[in-house]
């Protein structure tokens, strides 16, 4: 039995990456380029720049992810791509690459949805156990995702504003830390100290949706009137404080809707996954409720193509191709 290849493009938002994936679960390449400080001085990713820069760095990410595995361009068995959801003009550049290069290699072509790679990327390194909920923690996203079985989604909460991830790096803008700042506020809040009082946005007693606005506006506002008073808040205190607040409605909602549902397993993933509170009070929890929990090791929670090929994977299996017309969609649904 050959072994199966897939390319796999994602250009969604601000990291231009290819992986080569072997069989769905062995990575023979995984090229990230991270425009962070194309961006870091605007404080958040600029759309117009992340597709230039897209443009500039796509062809030798390709080249170079080749080079890494060993392959030939006659290896491979298919070209995967992020469809969406995403920035358009991001997205564009990573279809019409893997357009190009389905056509020119005469390979089939599968698109993938972002959150289906991010979900997927614990297939890299675990096994999966269905019916299961993942938690979808991400710079866009913040998602309870009920997968009665393969590629077979329904979301039962999602956030009715800013997406955990946002509500971080806004957070830490405030504090004046480097963006994307979530790695920051976490390794904070990892220090010894106390913690600013925050609420919990815990919404109806039965809702699995989330809202981090209202946390976001309580921390701003604390820390104008300790500026107005000439008693500037600490930042480990803020970061602590909202950390605490975001990790206890996070881990509260999975675990409630892992019993409701009958998963067998809590997936986590999504940028915000490599959150070191989030991991540990999950982890601890799920212990104590007897629930595996999955997550994937750090460097493939953040954006990255080896998750687009593990889910495109699935669909490879499937006989799931895209035809060579099929469109970016910057708000598709999962
Ligand atoms: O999944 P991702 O790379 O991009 C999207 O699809 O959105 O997620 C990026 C997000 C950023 O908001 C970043 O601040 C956040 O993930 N993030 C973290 C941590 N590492 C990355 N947030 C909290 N704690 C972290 N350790
Ligand atoms: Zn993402």
């Amino acid at each position: 039995n050959k072994p199966l290849y897939i390319l796999a493009i994602e250009t969604s938002c601000d990291e231009t990456a290819v992986a080569i994936v072997e069989n769905g679960t062995t990575i023979r390449a995984n090229v990230v380029s991270s425009q962070i400080e194309v961006h870091q001085r605007f404080g958040g990713v600029v759309p117009e720049l992340a597709s230039r820069k897209h443009v500039e760095s796509i062809t030798w990410i390709i080249e170079e992810a080749l080079e890494q595995s060993g392959l030939e361009p006659h290896d491979l068995s298919a070209i995967a791509v992020t469809q969406g959801p995403g920035l358009i003009g991001a997205l564009l550049v990573g279809v019409v690459a893997a357009k190009a290069l389905a056509y020119a290699w005469e390979l089939p072509l599968i698109a993938v949805h972002h959150i289906a790679g991010h979900i997927y990327a614990n297939q890299l390194v675990h096994k999966l156990q269905y019916p299961l909920i993942s938690l979808v923690v991400s710079g866009g996203h913040t998602e309870l995702v009920y997968i009665e079985a393969e590629g077979v989604f329904r979301i039962i909460g999602q956030t009715r504003d800013d997406a955990a991830g946002e509500a971080y790096d806004k957070i830490a803008r405030a504090l004046k830390l480097p963006y994307p700042g979530g790695p920051y506020i976490d390794r904070l809040a990892q220090e010894e100290g106390a913690a600013l009082p925050l609420p919990r946005a815990w919404l109806e007693p039965d809702s699995y949706d989330f809202s981090f606005s209202g946390l976001k506006s309580a921390v701003l506002s604390a820390l104008n009137q300790a500026n107005m008073k000439g008693q500037p808040l600490v930042p480990q205190v803020v970061a602590k404080g909202f950390q605490d607040s975001v990790v206890e409605v996070l881990v509260e909602k999975a675990l409630r809707a892992v019993k409701a549902y009958g998963a067998k397993q809590l997936l986590l993933a999504g940028g915000v996954a490599a959150n070191q509170g989030l991991r540990q009070q999950l982890a601890a929890r799920c212990a104590a409720a007897n629930v595996p929990l999955l997550a994937p090791p750090l460097s493939l929670c953040t954006d990255n193509a080896a998750m687009i090929a593990a889910a495109a994977f699935l669909k490879l299996q499937r006989g799931q191709f895209s035809s060579l017309d099929f469109k970016a969609e910057p708000l598709l649904k999962l």
